[in-house]
C-alpha cells in the first residue's frame, strides 16, 4: 500500500512539474470557451473549408474541435506533452486534425495555412505576431491572427468581437 501511494505521490508531483515548466515558457494552460470560439469562428472570421488554421499552444484541444466542426483543416501545437496526448484521445475520430509537441517559436508553418488562433498572454503577444509575419512572408501570403484577450501593442486589430481580436498579418500594409 504504501508503494501505491509513493508512485501516486511521484505520478502528482511530476504532472504538477510539468504544468509549472511549461507556464513559464508562455502562456499558462486556460481553455478558450467553446461558446465564444464558435462565435468568434462565425462573427470575427468566418472560418470554412478553404482553412488551414494552427492554434498556437493547443491546450486540450478546444479549438482544434470548433475550427475542424466549421470545416477548416487545423493543426495544433502545444508544449505540454500531457495537453497533446488529451488532445490526441479527444479528437481520435476526427480526420483533418492533428496536434504536435513542440515550442511554437521554432517552427516553420506549412504553406497552406491561413489563420492562426492565440491565447497567448501581453508577454508574448507581439513574438507571436512577429513569427506570423516571418512565416506568411515565407509562404507568400498573408495569415490572419484571431487573438483571444491579447491585442497587439502599435497595431489597430481589423475587427473585434467579444474578447477576440482580428489582424492580418504580412499582407502589403504590413512589413
Ligand atoms: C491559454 S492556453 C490556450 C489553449 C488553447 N489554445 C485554447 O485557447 O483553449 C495556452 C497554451 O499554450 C501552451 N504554450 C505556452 N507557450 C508555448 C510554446 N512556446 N509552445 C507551445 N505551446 C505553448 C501552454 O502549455 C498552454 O496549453
Amino acid at each position: 500500500m504504501e508503494a501505491f501511494w509513493f508512485i501516486f505521490g511521484a505520478i502528482i508531483i511530476i504532472l504538477a512539474f510539468m504544468f509549472l515548466m511549461t507556464a513559464f515558457t508562455g502562456a499558462p494552460y486556460v481553455p478558450s470557451s467553446a461558446s465564444e470560439l464558435e462565435e468568434a469562428f462565425t462573427k470575427l472570421y468566418k472560418l470554412g473549408k478553404k482553412d488551414f488554421l494552427i492554434d498556437l499552444g493547443s491546450g486540450d484541444g478546444v479549438v482544434l474541435k470548433a475550427a475542424r466542426k466549421h470545416g477548416a483543416k487545423a493543426l495544433g501545437v502545444e508544449i505540454n506533452p500531457i495537453l497533446v496526448l488529451l488532445t490526441k484521445i479527444r479528437l481520435r475520430k476526427y480526420d483533418g486534425v492533428s496536434v504536435i509537441c513542440r515550442n511554437f517559436f521554432t517552427m516553420d508553418f506549412p504553406a497552406e495555412t491561413t489563420v492562426v488562433y492565440a491565447f497567448g498572454d501581453s508577454r508574448d503577444i507581439n513574438k507571436i505576431a512577429t513569427l506570423i509575419k516571418k512565416q506568411a512572408a515565407k509562404i507568400g501570403h498573408p495569415i490572419y491572427l484571431i487573438s483571444n484577450a491579447f491585442e497587439i501593442r502599435g497595431m489597430e486589430a481589423q475587427k473585434r468581437h467579444r474578447a477576440h481580436y482580428l489582424y492580418k498579418l504580412g499582407g502589403k500594409d504590413e512589413d
